[in-house]
């Protein structure tokens, strides 16, 4: 990453007279808003979680959709698969709505991150870039699939550490989505639909989620 370091020379109050070491790390660059497959993986790789809709069982609102909260990882921080990868229980709400209907829709947005704030855009700004996906919600298996499993628990565990210790008899399972659709919000004009494929061909080794990071160095003279 790079690091700008611009030495200015200030006149202040303490110290009176000094140098001040401005220490920038470079950059914020998300996708440009035209690249939507881009766009989708980006805000996937860099969410630590997403919402995530079921279909209720609740008695009282039966068959209303539900949202609930979870942790998310695609891989870990220098690996993005796309895939989207949770750990999770069917003791709670929502993983009691997935043994009944495991139909779910997800949504990550750039507002998870310092990015909207930082450009003074309200969470609802086209602009505050939003991914939607919807498919099926699986289980990862161990015994059948024994590669992915590792992968998709080293990528989860690197992510969120504290999942080492959630408590064992819960029967915490590794849980995917087989995609059926991925939309875009980010611009103006509508959302945007983008192709399975090239979601998962999308290449963004080169952008990263590190906000102009500011330190300021006080040298007295
Ligand atoms: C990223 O993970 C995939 C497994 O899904 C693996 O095949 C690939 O080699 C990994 N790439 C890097 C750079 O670690
Ligand atoms: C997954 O299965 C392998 C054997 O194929 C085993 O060594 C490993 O401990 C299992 N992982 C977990 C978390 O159960
Ligand atoms: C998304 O694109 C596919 C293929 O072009 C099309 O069949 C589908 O209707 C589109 N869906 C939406 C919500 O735009
Ligand atoms: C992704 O792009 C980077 C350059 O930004 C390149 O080094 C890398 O090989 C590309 N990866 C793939 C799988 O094309």
């Amino acid at each position: 990453m790079a690091i700008r370091l611009l030495l200015l020379l200030f006149i202040g109050t303490t110290p009176l007279y000094g140098l001040q070491l401005i220490e920038m790390e470079e950059d914020i660059r998300i996708p440009n808003p035209s690249e939507v497959a881009k766009m989708a993986r980006y805000i996937i790789h860099n969410s630590d979680w997403a919402s995530i809709a079921t279909i209720s069982t609740l008695s009282e609102i039966q068959t209303y959709p539900f949202v609930s909260l979870k942790s998310v990882s695609d891989g870990p921080r220098d690996n993005s698969t796309g895939n989207l990868y949770f750990y999770i229980t069917s003791m709670d709400v929502s993983g009691k709505d997935i043994t009944v209907d495991n139909r779910v829709t997800i949504m990550a947005t750039l507002a998870e991150s310092s990015y909207c704030s930082q450009n003074n855009l309200d969470p609802q700004d086209p602009r505050c870039a939003k991914v939607i996906i919807s498919g099926h919600f699986h289980k990862v298996d161990n015994a059948t699939s024994p590669e992915e499993y590792k992968f998709a628990r080293a990528s989860l565990f690197e992510r969120h550490p504290a999942m080492k210790y959630w408590p064992i008899d819960h029967n915490w399972y590794i849980g995917k989505i087989d995609i059926n659709l991925i939309l875009v919000l980010d611009f103006f004009g509508g959302i945007k639909n983008v192709s399975i494929e090239d979601y998962f061909n999308a290449n963004i080794t080169s952008y990263n989620t590190e906000h102009w990071k500011v330190s300021v160095i006080d040298i007295p003279v």
